[in-house]
């Protein structure tokens, strides 16, 4: 009898325990996923705050708008988007903001900052920076004449940065189409979510020093008029110069709109990584945009929400930091 019950007891332990396993794995589950209402009930003026900050951000300079989208496209291809890319040098941290690709050209850290001093005001550490950045890069589209998404939120923040992941997954400007369409697809994007977003090149500017050797490279996928303009504020020679910035798109650089893929079929890219979409073999999707706006807008739409949920921290993993650019 006794022996019976021992039995009982540990087959009903036994479940017990395979239940509890269950539900831990199906929280987790749940908690991976990101989702529109994260913070409806924890703070719900989260997003009209934000907003605001951004807003009031782009009324005082018009480009912040550019560089509030590449703030977020860098964040999200080094480490998965949890605001990495804020932190600043520590004794544990080497900052990203130092590689290549971000130092003395990523720009806006001040402006989500801001955002982010104005959240701990109304919701102290509930709102995370990773999150902030992926609510603005949709604030800053919609601003600008781009498309508007439903931004998925609950990501958390990272305790650390990665500033050799920075150097080897952001892009280079003379990268080959080959190892563009690895790369992003290495994060899970299509040719044509990366084509799509790259158009995100229909506004902001760029540096001399990023566009300097196409410009004086005779290549035979630019165009000769639009060498001779650029060539006028970005001289061959190595100097005073590689600042000088030039728009992404000549023709219409503060809107977003389909431009950049009509420069593209006139040989008008200004970056080489800009121009291979076209001449390296993506012809047909940069022929659609450029016919079509209202299918680059929606799928760079869907693209921008399929980049936003790159390897976020969710759940218990990483934190919420109060000051983007220091870990708690
Ligand atoms: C396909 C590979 C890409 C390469 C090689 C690339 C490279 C660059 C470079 C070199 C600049 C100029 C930086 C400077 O001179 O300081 C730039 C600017 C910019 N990039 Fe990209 N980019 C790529 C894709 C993207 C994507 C996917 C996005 C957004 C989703 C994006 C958004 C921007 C924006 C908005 C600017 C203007 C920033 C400003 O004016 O502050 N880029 N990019």
């Amino acid at each position: 009898m006794v022996i019976v019950d021992v039995k009982n007891s540990l087959s009903f332990m036994a479940t017990g325990a395979a239940v509890v396993v269950l539900l831990l794995l199906l929280s987790s589950a749940c908690q991976a996923q990101l989702s529109s209402t994260f913070y409806e009930k924890t703070c719900p003026n989260a997003l009209r705050t934000i907003r605001s900050a951004i807003r009031t951000a782009i009324a005082r300079e018009r480009r912040m708008a550019a560089s509030l989208i590449r703030l977020h496209f860098h964040d999200c291809f080094v480490q998965g988007c949890d605001a990495s890319i804020l932190l600043d040098d520590a004794p544990s941290i080497t900052s990203e903001k130092n590689a290549l690709q971000n130092k003395d050209s990523a720009r806006g850290y001040e402006v989500i900052d801001k955002a982010k001093s104005d959240m701990e005001k109304i919701c102290p550490g509930v709102v995370s920076c990773a999150d902030i950045l992926a609510i603005a890069a949709r604030d800053v589209s919609e601003y600008v004449g781009g498309p508007s998404w439903t931004v998925k939120l609950g990501r958390r923040d990272s305790t650390t940065a990665s500033i050799s992941l920075a150097a080897s997954q952001l892009p280079r400007f003379t990268a080959s189409l080959e190892s563009l369409i690895d790369l992003f697809g290495s994060k899970g994007l299509s040719v044509r979510d990366m084509v799509a977003l790259s158009g995100s090149h229909t506004i902001g500017q760029a540096q001399c020093v990023t566009f300097r050797n196409r410009i004086y490279s005779n290549a035979s996928d630019i165009d000769a008029g639009f060498v001779s303009t650029r060539r006028r504020r970005c001289p061959a020679s190595v100097g005073n110069d590689d600042g000088n910035l030039a728009a992404l798109d000549l023709v219409t650089p503060n809107s977003f709109d389909n431009n950049y893929f009509k420069n593209l079929m006139q040989k008008k890219g200004l970056l080489e990584s800009d121009q291979v979409l076209f001449s390296g073999g993506s012809t047909d999707i940069v022929s659609e945009y450029s016919r079509n706006p209202s299918t680059f807008k929606s799928d760079f739409a869907t693209a921008m929400i399929k980049m936003g949920d790159i390897e976020p921290l969710t759940g218990s993993a990483g934190i919420i930091r109060r000051i983007c650019s220091t870990v708690n």
